[in-house]
């Protein structure tokens, strides 16, 4: 009976102590037009991202990873294409909002891709989880991170090349943080696991205590 006890508490402790993490999904903003998807590739160095949204052919769309809930101090990807023009870029969120994101001198995203039907823009990209940027303008995403959202702000440019962008008419932040897996199986997951067929057998043995 104490073991059976023991063994369950145990089982408690070791399954609340294991982070949950998801390897893929999504996020919607609660108008429903903002859809943020990301996918952590077999490797578990890269997260596939793509984000959704309706918005008219000259403005933005944008995701942000942050410590905190505010603007400043965020790493952005963010991009627009208006039928002509298309860009990807990432950027960082400085300490004026006003300001905007500016661009990073170190691009750290790949197969940047954008498509428009319509209204509706999607911007694809692969973010490594650890940014080789160590400037400070990137954020490594093997901690749960805060996921803000922004669109519609106007996008300017000339010759091809992206050279002003406007505020935002839509902006906000995920009420759940972005925890990626980092690996196949967590080592709290191995654990817990190994503890309830512990607790199985105790619980069968009887009296071993
Ligand atoms: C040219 C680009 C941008 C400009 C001029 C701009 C400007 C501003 C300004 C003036 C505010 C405070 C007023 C308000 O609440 O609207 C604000 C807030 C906010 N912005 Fe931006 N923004 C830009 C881009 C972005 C991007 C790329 C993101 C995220 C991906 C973002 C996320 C937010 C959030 C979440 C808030 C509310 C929280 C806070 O005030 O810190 N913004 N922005
Ligand atoms: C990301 O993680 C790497 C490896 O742990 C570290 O060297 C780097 O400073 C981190 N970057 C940031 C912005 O914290
Ligand atoms: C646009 O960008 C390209 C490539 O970076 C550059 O060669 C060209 O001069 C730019 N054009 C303008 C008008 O800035």
């Amino acid at each position: 009976m104490i073991a059976l006890i023991s063994a369950v508490i145990f089982c408690f402790l070791t399954a609340a102590s294991a982070q949950d993490c998801s390897r893929e999904g999504q996020f919607t903003d609660s108008a429903g037009s903002y859809v943020f998807t990301w996918s952590v590739q077999s490797n578990f160095d890269y997260v596939d991202c793509t984000v959704q949204v309706n918005t008219a052919a000259n403005r933005w769309v944008a995701v942000g990873f942050s410590e905190d809930r505010l603007m400043p101090d965020t790493d952005v990807i963010i991009g627009a294409d208006d039928g002509t023009n298309r860009f990807v870029q990432d950027r960082w969120n400085g300490q004026s909002r006003v300001a905007g994101p500016s661009l990073d001198p170190m691009q750290n995203i790949m197969d940047t891709s954008t498509t428009r039907s319509g209204d509706r823009l999607t911007i694809s990209f692969t973010k490594p989880l650890i940014s080789p940027d160590i400037s400070g303008r990137d954020e490594n995403l093997t901690e749960c991170r805060n996921v803000l959202w922004a669109f519609g702000g106007t996008t300017t440019f000339e010759n091809g090349n992206v050279t002003a962008l406007g505020g935002h008419s839509n902006r906000g932040v995920f009420q759940n943080q972005l925890c990626l897996c980092t690996s196949g199986a967590s080592v709290a997951a191995v654990v817990s696991l190994a503890m309830m067929i512990v607790a199985v057998l105790l619980a069968a043995g009887g009296s071993i205590f």
